[in-house]
Parts: C-alpha cells; sequence; structure tokens
C-alpha cells in the first residue's frame, strides 16, 4: 500500500497533510510512505525529519506517484496554469484524500472521475461522533478563530484588555462575534484572554450557553428575536427566510456599529455566506474599527469584503483573508494529520486497501469513484 505526500504548490499554502509522528504510525500499520521534497518544510519538519520517521523522500513528482495508491495533500489538486495540472498527474485509479473545496473550479470532480480517481474531499466528514477525529473542518476553524482575533487585534489602533496606567486609564476593546460555531468561539476564546469585552451572536439559541461558558454575553433583546428553528440538520443553521433576514438586519444595526472589531463567521453548509454586517453599519462604526470577514471565500459575511484583500472604508478596515489555518502551519499540519490518518485507518482491512461504501463516513466523503461523480455541488 505505497501512499504519497505531496508538497503543496499553492503559493499562500503552509501546511503539509501529514507530520513526521503520524507516517510513522501509518508505516506501523502497514502503509510504504513515500513524501515529496519539501512537504513539511513550512511546517517546521524537514526531509531529514520523514525519513526518520520511516519514510522515503522523493524529488521528482513523477517517480513519487509511479506506484502511489493513495495520495494525500492538503489543498484541492490544481488544474493549472498556477500550481501546474496536478490531477493528470495522480495516478489513474488512485485514492485521493484532501481538500475539495472551497474555491475550486467547477469541473474539478469530472476531471478526476476521468481518471478513475477515488477522490475523499476531507470538508465533507460528517459532524458525528464517530467521525470526531476525522473533522478537518473544526480543526482547522479552531486556528482560523484564533488567529483572526490576533490579525484585527494587530490592525486595531487601540488596546485590547483594560490598562490602568499613569497616563490614563484605557478601556478594554468591544468585540463582538458573529456566529458561534467551532471558529467562533475560539475567536470569543482568544478575544477574551487578551482581555476584550467580548459579545457572541448566533442564530442557534443553542449558541446561547456555549457563549456565556467562554465569560462572553450573548447579543441578544429577546427570547423571541432569534428566529424560530434556526438549527437544522447535523447542528448547522438553516438559511433564513427574507422577512427574518430584515429583522436580523436590523437588530444587528442597532448592536454592531458599537464593537471596535467584529469577527463574522457566519456560515450555511454548501450556499454562500449570509450577509450580516451592510455598508451602512460598517459607515456606523468608529474609524479605526476592525471588521475580520472569515467567510470571504464563500461570498463574505461583510457587504464591503473582498477574499484575500485589505479594504478600508471610512477609516474602518476590513479583513478577509482566505488562509488563516496555513499561518500556524505546525499545529494546523499536526491536527490536519490526525484528521487524514483517522480517515486512512478507515481505508485498511485486513491490510489490502478497500472502499467500503457501506461505511457512512466513506460514502459521505467519497466524491468521484470508478469514474463517475458520485456527490455534485
Ligand atoms: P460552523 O458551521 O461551526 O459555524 C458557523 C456558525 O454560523 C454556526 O454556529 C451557525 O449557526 C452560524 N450562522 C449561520 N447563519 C447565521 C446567521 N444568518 N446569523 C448568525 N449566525 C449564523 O463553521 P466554522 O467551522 O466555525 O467555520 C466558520 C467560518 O470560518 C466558515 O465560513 C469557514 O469557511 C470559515 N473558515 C475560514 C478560514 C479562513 O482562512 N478564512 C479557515 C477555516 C474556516
Amino acid at each position: 500500500m505505497q501512499l504519497a505526500v505531496l508538497r503543496e504548490r499553492h503559493p499562500e499554502e503552509r501546511r503539509v497533510a501529514l507530520s513526521p509522528s503520524h507516517v510513522k504510525s501509518l508505516i506501523e500499520t502497514g502503509w510504504d510512505v513515500r513524501v515529496e521534497s519539501g512537504a513539511g518544510g513550512h511546517a517546521g519538519w524537514s526531509d531529514a525529519d520523514y525519513q526518520h520517521a520511516g519514510a522515503k523522500i522523493e524529488s521528482d513528482r513523477v517517480a513519487l506517484l509511479e506506484e502511489a495508491r493513495c495520495v494525500v495533500k492538503v489543498r484541492p489538486p490544481s488544474l493549472g496554469p498556477d500550481g501546474g495540472n496536478e490531477v493528470d498527474g495522480l495516478p489513474e485509479g488512485s485514492i485521493l484524500v484532501s481538500f475539495l473545496s472551497p474555491g475550486t473550479p467547477e469541473e474539478l470532480p469530472e476531471r478526476l472521475a476521468a481518471r478513475r480517481i477515488s477522490a475523499l474531499a476531507m470538508e465533507r466528514i460528517p459532524r458525528t461522533t464517530r467521525a470526531q477525529r476525522m473533522d478537518a473542518l473544526s480543526s482547522q476553524a479552531t486556528a482560523a478563530g484564533y488567529r483572526a482575533v490576533l490579525l484585527a487585534a494587530t490592525h486595531l489602533p487601540r488596546f485590547f484588555p483594560m490598562l490602568t496606567t499613569a497616563a490614563g486609564t484605557i478601556r478594554p476593546a468591544r468585540v463582538t462575534v458573529l456566529g458561534a460555531g467551532v471558529a467562533g468561539l475560539q475567536a470569543i476564546a482568544t478575544a477574551r484572554r487578551l482581555g476584550a469585552v467580548v459579545q457572541g451572536y448566533d442564530i442557534r439559541a443553542a449558541a446561547a450557553e456555549q457563549v456565556r461558558s467562554l465569560g462572553a454575553t450573548f447579543l441578544e433583546e429577546e427570547e423571541e428575536e432569534l428566529p424560530e428553528g434556526a438549527e437544522a440538520e447535523g447542528g448547522y443553521a438553516r438559511a433564513l427566510e427574507e422577512s427574518e433576514r430584515d429583522r436580523q438586519l436590523s437588530f444587528l444595526g442597532r448592536h454592531l456599529p458599537k464593537a471596535d472589531v467584529i469577527i463574522t463567521t457566519a456560515q450555511i453548509p454548501g450556499r454562500a455566506a449570509p450577509v450580516l454586517v451592510t455598508r451602512s453599519m460598517v459607515e456606523a462604526m468608529t474609524p479605526g474599527s476592525v471588521v475580520m470577514d472569515l467567510a470571504g471565500e464563500t461570498g463574505g459575511n461583510c457587504e464591503l469584503s473582498v477574499a484575500g484583500q485589505v479594504v478600508v472604508h471610512e477609516g474602518v478596515t476590513i479583513l478577509a483573508p482566505v488562509d488563516l489555518p496555513s499561518g500556524l502551519a505546525q499545529h494546523t499540519s499536526q491536527m490536519l494529520g490526525t484528521n487524514v490518518s483517522a480517515l486512512l485507518a478507515l481505508l485498511v482491512h485486513d491490510g489490502e486497501l478497500k472502499l467500503d461504501l457501506e461505511d457512512d463516513i466513506i460514502d459521505h466523503v467519497l466524491v468521484t469513484h470508478e469514474g463517475s461523480v458520485r456527490i455534485s455541488g
């Protein structure tokens, strides 16, 4: 069972899909692991570290992939021209484990199917108890929430904590976090650790308790302000009706402008991100304030954000970074390596590589198989 670990070619990607310690454990379970030279460089692991773990290092990608039955990487394989055409380099009939979205060309699944690749999408891991160890979206969102706060703090021309000094007393920053899922809760915890006064907001009533347990207040006027039954299947939120959306925007419009920092993390799986921060809300904020939009890649939670760019509008800085987990490459690679290894364990039966379509996790993540696209969109 030959497994190839690819070096990421995207200029902003610093993570690697498996750390040396994961490689060591996989070899102990029967995998023959080959690592592309330099794969772990940005995450702090040299080729020698992988060699010590028992992997063979290969600098020629063609040779690396020649006998590979399974290929792991972080980003979706590129279709070129940036980063070259990685899809056509994958061995026909092999298994691919990586993220397959967002931000990928629509034709990626067809192109993978055309090469008879069985592609397992890490972003499709269900949020169930059995799949918890494989939940790559959560592990990476934890890092995104943490870094979002640190980045916002460096753009804010004000302190986060309250300070009492001979030069006067500084009031603490007011941070509002919209969307209290994995990224949002970590953002709340991080902002609290930095001494800010933090408010959290979500449309799922269940989030209120979690927000409060982190020492933040939950932004609400009256219980009935939350849309009814906003919690959909799997603990995710449902999309709001137009009237609910109008009510929400008018509610947020009364509260958001008071914040020094707004961090937005609202998402609904498979849909464009809901707009929660409008142009007029930004214009009502104090100059110097910061909006940090984590949903830039899926359309943005702020009307004015541009994915991957910094926009300054009437003195308010709006950031929509798309590479937050990559900036913490060592720990995010370590966490992702645990997620990927747990999924790889499901592929081995009595020492043989086999995709068990009866397994609900495999069934959920297997996007292409035997020349067809099983799951689209
Ligand atoms: P999650 O699904 O755990 O949380 C999203 C939260 O948004 C849920 O609690 C949901 O109830 C809430 N929500 C949905 N619609 C809402 C609305 N209209 N109003 C208020 N709340 C609403 O998602 P997770 O894992 O925390 O990810 C959050 C965001 O961060 C996603 O957009 C994800 O793509 C993004 N992300 C961005 C990264 C980056 O580098 N920019 C890296 C990792 C994640």
